[in-house]
This record gives C-alpha cells, structure tokens and sequence, in this order.
C-alpha cells in the first residue's frame, strides 16, 4: 500500500469523524475544553474557523490528474495558493521527543512562522512524534481546524498542500522556460538549518553555514519536483544553529534569544526547513496545547462513558521503574487503590502504561527491556482487579480493525494521546512514586496541570490532583 493511498485513507476517515463528531457533539466539546491562559493547556476555543481549513479546500492526496498547470506565472499559482505573490514556507520537519514535548517545539515553530510571516506546514505524525518521516497527516493526531485558533496570525498547509505547490511550480517552470519569450522561473530557494540546543557553547547561542551532515529525514520523499541536489532546480543553503541552554531556561533570556533567533531567519527564500532538537520553549509566552482531533477526544469520552464516568486513572510508566522494586510497587499500588476505592466509593480501574498491551513490543519506543519482573508487576494488578485499559474497552476500533494501523497502535502512538485524555478526565488521578515509575514525566505534568484548571473550574467530578501510591511499610 503506498503512502499516498495511506494517507488519503486516513484523511477521508478523518473527515467523516470530524463530521459525525459536529453532528453529535458540540456540546460535549464546549464543555469539555477549558480556557487557555497560560502554557501547558488544552485550549478553549471557538467552534468557528476559517475556511481556508475546511477539509474541502485541501487538495487530495496526489491523483496526477489534479496537477493543472493552467497557471501562467508563479505569481499567479502563489496568490492562488497563498493568498501573496510570494509563497514562503516555514517547514519543521522534523522534531524530537515524543508527544508532549513534539507538541510544545511545534508550538515554537509556530511562533517562529507567525514572526517570520512565512506559511506553517503541518508536519506529518506517527508513532507519537511529530517529523516527515511518519505516514499520518497532521490531523491525524491534531485538529487543524482548532491550532488555527491558537494561531490566528499564521497560515497553516498540509504537507499535501505543500506538495502540491511544489509540483504545481515546478511544471510551471518547465512549461515557461522552455519557451524564451515568458517568464523565467528561478530554482526554488531553500534555506535549511539544523537546530540543536547545545550545553558547551561558552554561554553564547550561535550560527553559522555547515557542512552538509545532518539526517534530512525524509524530505526526499518529495523529489523529483523538489530536487535538492540538482542546482539547476533548486538553490540550497545549509545552516546550523547552536541554542546555549541558558538562553531558553527564564522568560526574560527568551525575550532576547528569540528576538535575535528570529533575526536570523529572516530572509527571503522560498523554503525554510528546520531540522530540530531542542527541548525548551523558544519564545518567551508558552502557547497552549495544540488541540487534540475530535476523534480522540469523542474516543477519551466514550471511554469515560463505558466506565460509568465514575474511574480511578493509574498512570503506570515502567520505563525507568527499578524491575526488582516492582513486587513491593505493585502490593503498594493495590493497597492504594484499595483505599481510595473504599473512601471515595469508585470501583472502575483505568490503566494508563507502556506495558504491551496489543503485542509483546512496549507502549514506549525508548522502554525495550521488558522483564518478568514488569509482567508479575501487572499480573498482580490484574488479578486483584478488573482492570481496564484502551484496548480492553475497544478504543480507536474503527483504527484497530484497519491494518494501516498495526504499527502505531503496537508501539507508542495515537493511544498515547487517548491515555492523557482519559487521564485527564478521571475522577481519581494516581501516579507512580520514585522506583515503581518514571517520576519526572511532560506526559504527567501536563496531566497535572489541566485537572488543577479543572478543579480552579470548580469541576466537582475531580477529586484530587494526582495521588503518587505508597509503598507498603
Ligand atoms: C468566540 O466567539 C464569541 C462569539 O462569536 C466571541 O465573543 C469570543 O470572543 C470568541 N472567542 C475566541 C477565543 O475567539
Ligand atoms: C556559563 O555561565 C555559568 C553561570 O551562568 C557559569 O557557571 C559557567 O562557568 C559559564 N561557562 C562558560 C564556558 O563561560
Ligand atoms: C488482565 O487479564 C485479562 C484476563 O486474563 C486479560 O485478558 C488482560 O489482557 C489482562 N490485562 C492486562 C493489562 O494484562
């Protein structure tokens, strides 16, 4: 199955989610999404967008047919396409870390578009990532619909779109340079720089034209109409920059890097790729989350539904758990749930974990060493109590029963999103203490911190924060 039939695929089940979800669920959403004043926030926004990102206007994925040519000059195809003369594209293309912290780097590249007035596209996902590389649209993971609300000063395209104008241009160019008396197209110009947050750099960010040898992930896939070696076709320039640490650790030392960041980039060309590795916010003000697709959210609730809205969510991440502590954490976690099931009278269990749940292959990409330790640790839990997970209660089974699917919801991926999601809609919120599980986790954090939002709403249905279980004595 090619990636173009994958990926249409995707986006016509995606589209008649979103369809299905508008019927029936606009309440739902508006009381389930909460105001975003401050960073790690699902957002709270209007049900209205703007048209340029209704799901019709996106071009399908690449029947040959819907390239036209009728064009009779670039400044005619830009200003169909992006509204200007000139098209200017802001590609990052590829993100480290997981989710939440692929989310929040989108969210700065973002910002990054918005300075630089240059078009965001909407990079690919998988596998809980956000890169090129990966098979799914962004709206697989994301609402498009939604991120434009965050950023209403920002014009988003799909990597389709992106695509398309790249191909669109590019039989453009043919058709007219072969001919001497029209306008002559110039090689698309493209700017790339890899981006990597650095620890030894005296003190000082800093920039300067590199070799050529960094990872491009992917970006190939969108030859021939975007030949990168061939400079009759294309004009390329490769940059990297070295971000000090400290100048991302406070707001105030953001306000200046990004203003100078910013600086950096501003130039003309047609394409800036970023190549990223930097876990820190780049911009003084932290942009709320970008909002999860309808699809998930409709799965987190219906979940909740099946749970008689009344759970306790564990949040159990193994990776860097000590396996010989995990008898003593799973005897703790059942006194634990044990009492809080007496005390607040819930008896339904939701598993949140990187332990396999649909193959032997963990949750994590990055937890690959599963002992037995680990399988008599949830063993233990499950035969004290009934215990639920996505899988068990048949969640995203339009995806599972679909083999497109197999590989991301067998590793890390979409069900990720969905966890946090159910996590965060728990009644009772309980995380592993130091040794059982990952203590220090964005994934928990931001779970944290939208049910204190939650709570600050007066959301009586929470009934704590996050609870770490104790340790039998
Ligand atoms: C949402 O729409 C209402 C009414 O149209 C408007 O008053 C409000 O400012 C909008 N909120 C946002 C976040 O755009
Ligand atoms: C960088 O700054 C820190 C404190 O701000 C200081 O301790 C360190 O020595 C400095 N390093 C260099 C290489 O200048
Ligand atoms: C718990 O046990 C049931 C029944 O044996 C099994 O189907 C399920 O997969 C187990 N759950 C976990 C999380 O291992």
């Amino acid at each position: 199955m090619s990636l173009i039939q994958i990926t249409k695929k995707s986006f016509l089940i995606i589209c008649s989610f979103f369809l299905l979800w508008y019927l029936t669920s606009t309440y739902y959403y508006e009381q389930e999404l909460l105001s975003y004043k401050n960073e790690e926030k699902l957002t709270a926004v209007n049900l209205t967008y703007p048209s340029t990102l209704l799901p019709n206007t996106t071009p399908t994925s690449t029947p040959d047919e819907s390239y036209t040519t009728s064009f009779n000059s670039l400044k005619e195809l830009n200003k169909k396409f992006c509204g200007k003369p000139k098209c200017k594209f802001l590609f990052a293309y590829a993100l480290r870390e997981q989710e939440t912290k692929a989310n929040m780097h989108f969210r700065s590249f973002c910002q990054l578009a918005e300075k630089l007035d240059r078009i965001m596209v909407l990079t690919n996902v998988g596998s809980s990532r956000i890169g090129t590389c990966h098979n799914f649209p962004f709206d697989f993971y994301y609402n498009t619909k939604l991120i434009q609300e965050v950023f209403p000063k920002v014009q988003f395209k799909s990597e389709n779109e992106f695509s398309y104008w790249l191909k669109e241009r590019d039989l453009l160019k043919k058709k007219l340079n072969d001919d001497e008396d029209d306008e002559v197209i110039p090689p698309l110009s493209v700017f790339h720089s890899y981006i990597k947050l650095h620890r030894n750099t005296h003190n000082r960010s800093y920039y300067d034209d590199s070799e050529i040898n960094y990872d491009f992930g992917c970006i190939s896939k969108f030859e021939p109409s975007m030949n990168l070696e061939d400079p009759k076709n294309s004009k390329v320039k490769y940059t990297k920059y070295y971000i000090d640490e400290s100048d991302l650790m406070s707001e105030r030392r953001r306000i200046k890097f990004s203003e100078s960041f910013s600086k950096t980039f501003t130039m003309n060309d047609d394409i800036l790729f970023m190549n990223a590795n930097v876990i820190h916010p780049l911009f003084p003000q932290e942009m709320p989350i970008i909002p999860y697709s309808e699809y998930i959210l409709n799965e987190a609730k219906r979940i909740k539904n099946k749970l008689s809205s009344s759970y306790i969510a564990i949040h159990w991440r193994l990776e860097q758990s000590n396996p010989t502590l995990l008898p003593e954490c799973a005897q703790g976690l059942i006194m634990t749930l044990k009492k809080v099931m007496k005390e607040e009278g819930i008896k339904n269990i939701y598993l949140a974990t990187d332990y396999p749940l649909t193959s032997s292959k963990s949750q994590s990409d990055t937890f690959t060493s599963i002992t037995n330790y680990h399988h008599e640790a949830i063993r233990a839990i499950n035969e004290t109590f009934k215990i639920n997970t996505w899988v068990s209660l048949g969640g995203l089974k339009q995806l599972r029963e679909n083999r497109l699917y197999n590989e991301e919801l067998g590793g890390p991926g979409i069900q990720g999103i969905l966890d946090k999601l159910v996590c965060v809609n728990a009644n009772y919120f309980i995380s592993g203490p130091e040794g059982c599980s990952r203590v220090v986790s964005t994934f928990t954090k931001v779970i944290v911190s939208e049910r204190n939002e939650r709570l600050k709403n007066r959301d009586h249905s929470l009934l704590n924060t996050i609870d770490r279980w104790q340790m039998p004595l």
